[in-house]
């Protein structure tokens, strides 16, 4: 049952964070063969920012984080939980989510980063609103992001050409009625680990550690079937909502605003259309910010709501998917 049950939880106050480096298409067209038409055609994709030398996850992270706490009027000593989806922490451990709470100073907070391809933040969304609503927290911050331009092969055309670094963060909490904050009405999660071939970083860990080998054979950097990806997405994702919509006593027509995960318009656009959903409802930044992976639906849903595109009362369905391959769904009312 995707319904949410118990206290009533909200988003409180957004933010996000890029970095300040932009890579353009044309950019790109010297480092690999590849064509700015190419990239918009296939992909949506026109530039997208990469963090320059030494900076981390963590300093994007509390840089979005910040914003977030100051939007929503939540001071860091008053947080429960830091949750931080992410597929390119600073380090295995310490989490990026520990990090950030040292340096927040979130004294009473416990940390953990949470692990699922670009799935993360809406699995640390559901994770972290499930804690509010069962009265156990009372304020937790949500953030997804990565910098996983230090995983690219800048050689690999396969995937270079596709990602962008990035923060977005949320604050939960309890629903309130002043102001615009996106109650949660329900959730879905799901994976198909029969797939988890399709996008992988196998090397430096427990199967591959590293070696001279691994580091020749390139496993340290990312790897994707995206044409498998492409086909998977395109046939399980749309029964997919409309059957969570339906669960949740909706159907798509009834959704204002589409936050899907910003991996290519054109996923985005067959999702739509196979929902019988007219485009301009999906909300839109892969052009400007390319796939931020974790970061892509909470900087989204961040611009979303500042634009004064989300208004009182908008229903809003935050949608994503990645390897493992895992995907989700979530309904709020604003
Ligand atoms: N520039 C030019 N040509 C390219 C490039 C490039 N950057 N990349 C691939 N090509 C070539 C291929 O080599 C292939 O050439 P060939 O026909 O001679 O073999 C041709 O273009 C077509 O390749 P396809 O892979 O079939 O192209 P497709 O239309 O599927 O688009 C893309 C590729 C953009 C990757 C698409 O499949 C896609 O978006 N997939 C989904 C990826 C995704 O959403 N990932 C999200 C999850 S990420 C995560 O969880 C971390």
């Amino acid at each position: 049952m995707p319904k949410l049950g118990g206290l009533g939880v909200a988003v409180l106050g957004s933010g996000m964070a890029v970095p300040g480096k932009v890579v353009t298409n044309q950019d790109l067209e010297k480092m690999v063969d590849t064509s700015d038409q190419w990239i918009v055609e296939r992909t949506g994709i026109r530039t997208r920012f990469v963090a320059e030398e030494g900076v981390l996850t963590s300093d994007i992270s509390e840089e979005a984080s910040r914003m977030a706490l100051e939007r929503a009027g939540i001071s860091p000593e008053d947080l429960d939980l830091i949750l931080v989806g992410t597929n390119s922490p600073d380090t295995l451990f310490p989490s990026v989510a520990a990090k950030l709470q040292g340096r927040l100073g979130a004294v009473k907070a416990g940390a953990a980063d949470v692990q699922s391809g670009c799935t993360g933040s809406l699995y640390a969304l559901a994770m972290g609103a499930s804690f509010v609503a069962s009265g156990v927290f009372k304020y937790i911050l949500v953030v997804g992001a990565e910098v996983l331009s230090r995983l690219v092969d800048w050689n690999d055309r396969n995937t270079c050409v596709l990602f962008g670094d990035g923060a977005g963060a949320v604050v939960l909490g309890p629903a309130r009625d002043e102001g615009l904050s996106g109650r949660v009405l329900g959730f879905s999660l799901k994976a198909d680990g029969a797939k988890h071939d399709l996008i992988t970083l196998m090397g430096g860990l427990v199967e591959h550690p590293a070696s001279h080998e691994t580091v020749d054979q390139g496993l340290h950097w990312v790897k994707m079937k995206g044409n498998d990806v492409f086909k998977f997405v395109n046939r399980e994702i749309p029964p997919f909502l409309d059957g969570f919509l339906g669960e949740m006593g909706f159907a798509p027509g009834d959704v204002s605003s589409w936050v899907f995960h910003q991996a290519n318009w054109r996923i985005m656009e067959g999702v739509l259309r196979r929902l019988g959903v007219p485009e301009e409802r999906a909300v839109v930044n892969l052009d400007k910010y390319g796939n931020t992976s974790c970061a892509s639906i909470m900087m989204a849903l961040h611009e979303a709501i500042v634009s004064g595109r989300i208004r009182k009362g908008d229903k809003v369905v935050i949608s994503s998917f990645g390897a493992g391959m895992t995907y989700g769904a979530m309904l709020m009312e604003f």
